[in-house]
C-alpha cells in the first residue's frame, strides 16, 4: 500500500513504491523528457530513484511523489518537494517530470501548486524554490505560474541553473488572509 499525500481536481500525489518502476521508466528513461539532465535514467537508475525518494519520505517527511491521473489511474509523472543544496544552504525544492504524451494539459502546474500549498502549510519554511536549467522554458513557465520569480543563478551538479523562489510572504499575499494563521 502506498500513502496518498495530496489530491487535486484531476490528480493524486502518492508515495512511490518499488512496483512503480516500469511506469516511472516511461518518464525518466525517456531521452526527450530528460534532455535538460546529463542522461536519461537506466533501469538501475530508476530503481535507485524510487529507493532514494522512499528514504526522503522517512528522513524529511516529503520527496518526489507519484502523479496519478484520477480518470484512468495511470502514473503519468512525479511532483514533490526535495531538499537541495543551493550555494551551501539546504532549501526545499518543488520538482516535476511528466510523461511526454501528457505535456501541455496543465498537469504540471496543477501538481506544483498543490505542492507549494502543502509545503507552506506543512513545513515552517520561509521560502520554496525550483532549480531550473535556463533553456528549460516549459519548466520555467510552470515555476512562474506557481508564483515564483528568479532569485539568482547557481551551479547545481556542475550545471548552470536558475533558482526560482516564492517567499512565504508572497504566498500569503497570493492566497489571501485565510492562510496567514497557518504560517
Ligand atoms: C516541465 C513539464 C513538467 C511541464 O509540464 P506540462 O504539464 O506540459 O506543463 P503545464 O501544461 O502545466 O504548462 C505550464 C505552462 O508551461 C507552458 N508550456 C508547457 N510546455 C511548453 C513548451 N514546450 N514551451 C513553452 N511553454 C510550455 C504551458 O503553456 C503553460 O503556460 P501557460 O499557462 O502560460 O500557457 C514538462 O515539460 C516535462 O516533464 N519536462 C521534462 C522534465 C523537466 O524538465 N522537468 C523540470 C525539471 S526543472
Amino acid at each position: 500500500m502506498s500513502k496518498q499525500i495530496l489530491e487535486t481536481q484531476r490528480l493524486i500525489l502518492r508515495e512511490f513504491v518499488a512496483d512503480d518502476i516500469d511506469d516511472l521508466a516511461r518518464i525518466i528513461s525517456d531521452a526527450e523528457t530528460m534532455k535538460y539532465y546529463p542522461d536519461p535514467f537506466d533501469r538501475h537508475g530508476v530503481e535507485e530513484w524510487i529507493a532514494r525518494n522512499r528514504r526522503r519520505y522517512t528522513a524529511h517527511g516529503h520527496g518526489l511523489w507519484a502523479m496519478i491521473l484520477k480518470s484512468s489511474g495511470e502514473l503519468i509523472g512525479d511532483c514533490g518537494i526535495t531538499v537541495q543544496p543551493v550555494d551551501g544552504v539546504q532549501e526545499k525544492e518543488i520538482g516535476y517530470h511528466l510523461r511526454r504524451d501528457c505535456w501541455k494539459q496543465g498537469f504540471a502546474i496543477e501538481a506544483a501548486r498543490a505542492c507549494r500549498d502543502y509545503g507552506f502549510s506543512t513545513f515552517p519554511v520561509k521560502k520554496l524554490i525550483s532549480l531550473i536549467r535556463p533553456d528549460n522554458l516549459p519548466s520555467r513557465r510552470v515555476a512562474e505560474r506557481n508564483g515564483m520569480k528568479i532569485w539568482k543563478e547557481t551551479l547545481h551538479k556542475d550545471l548552470p541553473h536558475l533558482v526560482y523562489v516564492i517567499e512565504r510572504s508572497e504566498f500569503q499575499r497570493l492566497k489571501g488572509p485565510a492562510v496567514i494563521s497557518e504560517a
